[in-house]
């Protein structure tokens, strides 16, 4: 049962494609207690039990209680414990005990989820606006509720089969030649590859749709040439749009008046990786249609898959934020005197660091620009979190006009619910930590909830420098994330395969998720067809089992399987809690498999660096095929069950 109540005037997110009558009574909410006083807060009693689950992108566990959440899209770097916001806004959360109840607060701006954290069982959610939209919906567990909102906000997005091949990326791969090298050494090294990803290095002076003729000569060709070689290359399209006389989409769009703009009717400017731009105004469907159809200068090429980037939007400074820093700086210089900065800068409580962190991504900015949204001019940080969202779905609207018939790959950093229409995401910039081997698996069900199906981390971590073991263990929970990238930024260690010791061992793990492809893939499309999750906590299956409801580290996979990444270092294996009977398999480097029935209950299993394991459910079997090197050069021919005899597996495609 889905409940729509209405608060005031809400922007039309468009998030939910399915019409609802709206209830305007809040007086006839039967849940939690609501006030529309200072804005809106919504307050719920929980009991003891009740799990929390949802919130999509978000930092920290599974079970959401216990600490404060802020939907507000934003470009942090540093996905440490304490951070309240990451890149995406996903505000449906799933309120799990002797009752099932989500709550989806349709709501663009900033709003805050305090589950637990100000009171222990109280949970508060709070914006400064009392226009939105409430979704209440009632289940007979968690994941009818789940199936319920999926049902309203429409069909996910779906990849093409090519995109379950493993990707190679890097920050700083410059030249054609720098991604024939990368290539080569896979190809030669049989470590088995699908997509080499153009990260800003390929465009000219970080400019959207062009690419740099000098470093990548004939680009037509060039795609064509890897595309012989059984690999599609995915560039990388940023937000900002450079300002540059002559640059024929920044004229474009000033002409036309497709970018965001002040109150006083000029562009706004901001600065990201370009130096000073103008953002297109994805809300305005004119310029959602326009900025959509620029995609197709290099989908005309041959490419056939995009990652949007810095959507949340990124702003590093805005001529405002500079002001601001230089005033600082006249102030510190005022109090401390020249000399002595100079000669002891250490001496100065100056933190030019701090002022820098506050000028990028300042919500004052984000007061500072206007969309155009149907001749309406609505403020920028009133509907912030659509950003990445509208971006994405004017290249999911304009790839569909150019080529129907074609499934094109497209994620994006930051996204609203309705995203998961026309896309999927990747998390971000994360680090080389072990804990982030443990977040990505924590928030891969979260993100199902939402719609997001086609998702999945920078393996091996984007900052700091990984390690090969590092590596080969987040390798081996990437086999069964949709989206499998390895992807680092400038300046840290190469991080590509090839650059460790024993490549054998990477060739094993990445095989394995070839010989997963055709069941991966099948259980990604029922995930779709069926507004199913591909990847769910236990406590969704089972609820009265508390032990596998407090269990985190784990996730069913489709209907037939289980997964228990090694997430710590310098250990030959892990704890794992299993809630009924399964087969425990091992992809063993020799590759053969190791089968093991295993009871109910807790065991110690042990798991190499260069093994992968799969847990099958009881009763169960899934299907596996012989490696390949690329998709396409899959032999459903080989196919063969692994699992509980008796089986059966019906194939999706
Ligand atoms: C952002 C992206 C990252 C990319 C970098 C340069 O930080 O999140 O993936 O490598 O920008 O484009």
């Amino acid at each position: 049962m889905v409940e729509k109540y209405l608060f005031g005037s809400p922007f039309e997110t468009e998030a939910v494609t399915e019409q609802i009558p709206a209830v305007s009574d809040i007086g006839a909410i039967p849940y939690g207690k609501i006030s529309v006083e200072n804005g809106f807060c919504f307050q719920y009693q929980m009991e003891d039990t009740d799990v929390i689950y949802g919130l999509g992108e978000a930092n920290r566990g599974i079970n959401k209680r216990g600490y404060k959440y802020v939907s507000h899209c934003t470009d942090d770097p540093n996905h440490t414990e304490e951070k309240t916001s990451l890149y995406g806004a996903h505000n449906f959360i799933v309120v799990s005990g002797k009752q099932h109840i989500g709550f989806f607060f349709d709501y663009p701006s900033t709003i805050s989820f305090d589950i637990g954290y100000t009171k222990q069982d109280l949970l508060t959610i709070s914006c400064s606006r009392a226009d939105l939209y409430l979704y209440v919906i009632i289940g007979e567990s968690a994941y009818d509720v789940v199936k319920q909102f999926r049902k309203i906000i429409g069909k996910s997005y779906v990849a093409p089969k090519y995109a379950f091949g493993f990707g190679q990326s890097r920050w700083g791969y410059k030249s054609a030649a720098d991604i024939e090298t990368v290539v080569q050494r896979y190809r030669e090294n049989q470590v088995p590859i699908d997509m080499v990803y153009l990260d800003i290095d390929y465009m000219q002076d970080y400019k959207d749709f062009t690419v740099n003729e000098e470093r990548f000569p004939a680009f037509g060709q060039f795609v064509q040439e890897m595309k012989d070689k059984k690999i599609h290359l995915i560039p990388i399209i940023d937000a900002g749009v450079k300002i540059e006389k002559g640059y024929d989409i920044y004229e474009e769009g000033v002409e036309k008046g497709y970018f965001c703009k002040r109150e006083d009717g000029s562009e706004f400017v901001a600065s990201v990786w370009p130096g000073w731009t103008h953002f297109p105004d994805v809300l305005n469907p004119d310029a959602r249609a326009w900025f959509g159809g620029k995609y197709e200068i290099l989908t005309s090429l041959g490419i056939d898959g995009f990652w949007n980037d810095m959507n949340e939007p990124a702003i590093f400074y805005t001529e405002e934020g500079i002001r601001a820093l230089n005033q600082a700086i006249v102030e510190h210089v005022k109090t401390f005197g020249i000399d002595k900065m100079i000669d002891n800068p250490d001496a100065i409580p100056f933190d030019a660091r701090g002022i820098l962190e506050q000028i990028q991504n300042n919500s004052e900015d984000y007061k500072r620009f206007y969309h155009n949204v149907n001749g309406k001019m609505v403020r920028h940080d009133l509907v912030h979190n659509l950003f990445g969202y509208n971006m994405t779905r004017a290249a999911g609207e304009a790839l569909k006009k150019i080529a129907p018939d074609k499934k094109m790959l497209l994620f994006s950093r930051s996204s609203y619910i309705g995203m998961h229409r026309y896309g999927g995401i990747w998390t971000g910039d994360n680090q080389s930590w072990w804990s982030h081997i443990l977040l990505n698996l924590k928030m891969m069900p979260s993100l199902n909830m939402c719609g997001f199906l086609y998702t999945g981390a920078d393996l091996g971590g984007f900052g700091s420098d990984t390690t090969r073991d590092l590596l080969l263990r987040w390798l081996a929970l990437g086999v069964f994330t949709p989206l499998m990238r390895n992807h680092t930024a400038l300046g840290t260690r190469e991080q590509e395969c090839y650059q460790f010791e024993q490549i054998e061992d990477f060739r094993h793990v990445i095989g394995v998720r070839y010989r997963l492809i055709p069941y991966l893939y099948s259980t990604y499309i029922k995930s779709v067809q069926q507004d199913a999750m591909y990847f769910r906590p236990l406590g969704f299956d089972f609820a009265e089992d508390r032990r596998a409801v407090e269990t985190e580290d784990q996730l069913l996979l489709g209907d037939e399987a289980m997964i228990a990444p090694v997430y710590t270092q310098n250990v030959s294996g892990r704890t794992i809690y299993l809630p009924e009977e399964m087969m425990f398999v091992k992809f063993l480097p020799d590759g053969t498999i190791h089968e093991e029935i295993l009871a109910q209950g807790t065991h110690y299993v042990e798991v190499a660096l260069n093994e992968v394991p799969l847990f099958i459910r009881k009763g169960k079997c899934i299907p596996i095929v012989d490696v390949a090197q690329n998709v396409d050069a899959i032999d459903i021919s080989t196919m063969k069950y692994l699992g509980y005899d008796g089986a059966a597996y019906t194939l999706a495609e």
